[in-house]
């Protein structure tokens, strides 16, 4: 993927880390689109889409709120999320709840990163998708892109799933790389994520692609008492160069 340096996004940014997270909330799928257009200049509108798709080489990436999915849609989100993850949620302290996992799914506030093979229909293969928001998250004093009142805004990646015959291909990173510039544009300070300790596949993937312990992972911020092994979960981050989008 080719990107421009960061553009200057249109609107001032907001005084406080709620405010830029409301601001962001506003932002549709189409003008996410936009705001991926503007960043890297090789990405083209899918022109017979419905403005929240764009073609990559090989690829189609569609952006959408839970509601601009159709119920089809959002069951094969689920059965992929399942097949993928179900085993490691069964194993971990929080369990696999189905129905808690869908109602997370989708909530209003969701947003989604889907990709297809570039010139099947939109009921083709999932080949994966991204489930972020933009969201507020705890910040360390000593963390460069916090925020004095404790907050920082950031992307928050809640889900990435791959289909296991479309894994090696890239698209893992194509659909992280394409989270982050959103995040960015969109006026957020750093992504995150959550990943089971357990998911050593995920941990190596993130690692490589640039994701290391953000200061509020458990393993930093242990209190009284408290053990790593009260946690089967670590909190990884990326900084966004969004002092360069200024
Ligand atoms: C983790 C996952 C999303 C990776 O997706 P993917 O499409 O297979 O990964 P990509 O092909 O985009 O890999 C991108 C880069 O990461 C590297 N990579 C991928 N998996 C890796 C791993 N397990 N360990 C080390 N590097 C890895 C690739 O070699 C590639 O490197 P390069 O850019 O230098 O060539 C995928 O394996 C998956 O869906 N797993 C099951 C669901 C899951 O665990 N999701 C995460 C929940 S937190």
């Amino acid at each position: 993927m080719h990107k421009r340096r960061a553009a200057r996004p249109a609107a001032a940014r907001p005084s406080g880390a709620k405010a830029a997270v409301a601001q962001a909330s506003q932002l549709t799928s189409r003008a996410l689109c936009a705001l991926l257009r503007t960043a890297d200049s090789s990405l083209l509108e899918d022109d017979g889409g419905d403005g929240r798709s764009l073609l990559l080489p090989e690829l189609r990436l569609s952006i959408a709120r839970p509601s601009e999915l159709s119920f089809e849609e959002q069951d094969a989100l689920f059965a992929l999320l399942e097949t993928n993850m179900r085993a490691l949620y069964e194993t971990s302290k929080s369990g696999w709840d189905a129905a808690e996992k869908r109602g997370e799914m989708y909530d209003p506030a969701s947003r989604f990163l889907l990709l297809r093979p570039r010139d099947a229909g939109v009921a083709s293969t999932l080949g994966g998708f991204l489930l972020f928001r933009f969201d507020t998250e705890r910040c360390a004093i000593a963390d460069p892109d916090g925020r004095a009142g404790g907050l920082v805004e950031v992307g928050y990646c809640y889900e990435l799933q791959v289909d296991a015959a479309s894994r090696g291909a890239g698209l893992g990173k194509v659909l992280m790389r394409h989270f982050e510039a959103l995040a960015l544009h969109a006026g957020m300070r750093k992504t995150m994520l959550t990943v089971f300790t357990s998911n050593e596949c995920a941990r190596r993937f993130y690692r490589h692609i640039g994701y290391g312990e953000d200061a509020i992972t458990p393993a930093r911020t242990l209190g009284p008492g408290e053990s790593l092994s009260d946690y089967d979960y670590e909190i990884l981050s990326r900084p966004l160069d969004w002092r360069g989008s200024r």
